[in-house]
Order: C-alpha cells, then sequence, then structure tokens
C-alpha cells in the first residue's frame, strides 16, 4: 500500500518518544514482511507489545471437521452459501468449504462480536456480501459494509463487530505471504499507474489510532499449529502513533473501474489482487462488449492451469440463467473441466447492453480440496445443467 501516517508520528525513526504519562518512553514496533525487505510500518505503542502474562491452547474449531479431500470424482459444483447456517463469529464461526496448501476459502453469517485474533500465517481477504461491521485493529478502526474487500496484513491483531444482524462474509485466507496489487498496475517506483482498475483514492486505510484502556481479554493466535491465546499485560490496542506502508484497508468492489472491449475481454482485466498461488477478480456492472456481433457472454474457456472459484455477489447472471445460480453461490469449476455459457445464453445476451453483475472470482494454481461442508452445501444437479439435465 501506499504510505501513511496516523496519530502525531515522531519527527524521527528510532529515536526516544517521551511516553505521555513522563514516565519513560514510547515503545516502537516494526512490524515488517519479507525479513523487513519489503513493506513494513512503524507502529508507537504505549505498552510492551511483548509483555505476556499467560499462553494457552485454544480448541481449533477447524480440527473438529475432518480435513477438505480431493474433489474425486472431478466434478463442478454450485455452493449454496446461503444453506450455511448463521452462527458464532467472524473468526471461530467460519465455515471452511474449499483449501489448498496456498488458501482456505470460508464463508461466515457472525452475528456476535469476534474475539481478539492474529492470523500470523498470512494476510487476509474478507468480501462483505450484506450487513456492516466494524474492524477494529492496532492500527484504527475501519468501517466495513456490504461490497467492501477489507484486507487484514499477516499478524495484525485484530477483531470484527457485526453492526447489523445480517452479516454475510466470504474470506480468502492467505496460507503464506501476502496480498499484493498486480505489479503490472504499478509504476517501477510503486505508484499505481493511469489505467490501472483503481487508483490510491479507492484504498481506505484506519484513519485515527484506536485505544482501548483495561485489561487484555487474550488474542488468539493462528499459526500452523493451530490456535493459541496471548493474553498481554494491558489491552493490545494501545498505538498512539504509526507509519508506513502496511496497514489494514478497504476497497469497495463498485470502485473496481471495469475495462470493456469490442469484443469479450479475458479473466486478467478483472484482476484486483495477486496472492501466494491464486488470484482475485472483480466482476462489476459494467457496458457490454460492443461490436455488432460480440458474443457478450464468455466463450467456453478452460484455464488449465487453475481451480476457479466465483462468488456471485449481486445483479443478474444472465450467462448462468437456467443453472440455479443467484446471489450467494459459488460455482467451483475445477482444471479438467471446460466451462461456458449456459444453453440460450448466447441468444438471449444479443440485445443485451449492459451487465449489472456483481462476483468475485478466485483462481487457484493448485487444485483446492473440498469440505464436507462444502459438499453439504453442493447441489448435485449443477454438473448437468449443460446438456439440460441429461445423464447417461
Ligand atoms: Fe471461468
Amino acid at each position: 500500500m501506499h504510505y501513511r501516517s496516523v496519530g502525531d508520528v515522531p519527527r524521527k525513526r528510532h529515536l526516544r518518544v517521551p511516553h505521555p504519562s513522563g514516565d519513560g518512553f514510547l515503545f516502537e514496533e516494526l512490524m515488517g514482511s519479507d525479513g523487513f525487505s519489503q513493506e513494513s510500518a512503524l507502529l508507537y505503542h504505549l505498552r510492551s507489545p511483548s509483555a505476556l502474562v499467560d499462553i494457552a491452547a485454544v480448541d481449533d474449531p477447524r480440527a473438529l471437521q475432518p480435513a477438505p479431500t480431493a474433489d474425486c470424482p472431478l466434478q463442478p459444483r454450485h455452493l449454496r452459501t446461503a444453506d450455511v447456517p448463521p452462527r458464532g463469529d467472524a473468526v471461530l464461526g467460519r465455515t471452511v468449504l474449499l483449501a489448498n496448501d496456498d488458501v482456505v476459502i470460508s464463508c461466515a453469517r457472525p452475528s456476535d462480536p469476534s474475539p481478539l485474533y492474529r492470523n500470523a500465517g498470512g494476510d487476509e481477504l474478507i468480501y462483505a456480501q450484506r450487513g456492516a461491521l466494524t474492524l477494529e485493529t492496532v492500527f484504527g478502526s475501519l468501517d466495513v459494509t456490504a461490497g467492501d474487500y477489507a484486507v487484514v496484513p499477516t499478524s495484525t491483531t485484530h477483531r470484527w463487530l457485526p453492526r447489523t444482524d445480517d452479516v454475510e462474509m466470504l474470506i480468502v485466507e492467505c496460507r503464506h505471504g501476502h496480498l499484493t496489487v498486480p505489479s503490472r498496475y504499478l509504476s517501477a517506483r510503486g505508484q499505481l499507474v493511469e489505467g490501472a482498475p483503481y487508483s490510491e483514492r479507492d484504498f481506505h486505510g484506519p484513519a485515527a489510532p484506536l485505544f482501548v484502556d483495561g485489561d487484555d481479554p487474550g488474542v488468539i493466535v493462528r499459526n500452523a499449529a493451530g490456535l493459541t491465546r496471548l493474553t498481554h499485560a494491558g489491552h493490545p490496542f494501545d498505538v498512539i502513533a504509526w507509519d508506513g506502508c502496511l496497514y489494514p484497508f478497504t476497497f469497495s468492489i463498485l470502485d473496481f473501474e471495469p475495462l470493456v472491449g469490442a469484443i469479450h475481454q479475458p479473466p486478467p482485466v478483472h484482476q484486483t489482487f495477486a496472492g501466494p498461488g491464486f488470484v482475485v477478480c472483480s466482476f462489476v456492472p459494467r457496458p457490454f462488449d460492443f461490436h455488432p456481433e460480440a458474443i457478450k457472454i464468455p466463450y467456453h474457456h478452460a484455464n488449465v492451469d487453475s481451480d476457479e472459484v466465483l462468488f456471485y455477489s449481486g445483479g443478474d447472471f444472465m450467462s448462468r440463467t437456467g443453472s440455479g445460480i443467484g446471489p450467494g453461490s459459488i460455482s467451483f469449476h475445477p482444471a479438467g473441466f471446460v466451462h461456458g455459457p449456459q444453453p440460450g445464453s448466447m441468444e438471449r445476451s444479443a440485445g443485451q447492453t449492459a451487465t449489472g453483475e456483481t462476483a468475485v472470482m478466485i483462481d487457484t494454481f493448485r487444485p483446492l480440496m473440498v469440505s464436507d461442508a462444502a459438499r453439504a452445501i453442493s447441489d448435485d444437479a449443477y454438473a448437468f445443467t449443460w446438456s439440460g439435465g441429461r445423464r447417461k
């Protein structure tokens, strides 16, 4: 992210800064990525962020479920996330649907405030499908409403507070590493270039520090071993200033500026984020292709190196008419399957001039495993909708 400064940041780094209590000095924390050779942030704590008073193992709800298994026999799937019952909070109440060694894709319909949480494995990308939440972090607070992406960098202490009772979320969790904007959108010196589908103004970081007085209720930390509760000597939201290029931010999918051509444009024009082993694309309302003979829906295609996950957020998905797909649906098209428009949609598209669809696509470069929870909400008829339901 671009540089951001919040609170009263000292004039020079790494010099003594008097503590506002008059007793001692502030505690710097340099939060750095990739061995301190890439983006970092410098945070000024009132207390030592290392002052632990308790360490305890925590039951991991994921460990209570069977691990996702290979999609065998290979089949395209329609997952109805609306059939996942609301439960718990936005961290421990997640339902894992698809996963591999690079990424975990979950959904959640939380009603409770989450515990303080820190994912030490990788960055998290949350897409808010419905409702409104507050994302409180050690960097400050962010409002997250329907249509927003929120990116939470690795090891950011945070918690999710639902503000409405209809929250639905899609969660894309890096198992390792970081989410970035595609390098082709950046100048050699790091500015988003003209022609990129968004600008720095479209990304929103915390505007003010967040200070919470009192005790630490405990921070749930996820790493490869599972979950641990680390309890500190004081509440971890004690940062009074920070600056740098590493921080949580939001980006509305409706601020993505779609590229439209005379004929159908390929998926990379929709790319929004890059992650280790996957990409994220945004499909947003846009005029259709304008060549007089253009086929205004995707041709049949085989992304031979990827599994494709498409989360349908809103609008009318013309190319999927007849498949049962609607808002809240996920289509899962694994490598090895050629997919394309449903029967009749090419003809239906001829007189159309625009699409109002909103969707989030995750293409992974390694095969995804399928959870029992995903199989439980899978529409088995979907795989045969291209043949009009005819089965041998
Ligand atoms: Fe596709």
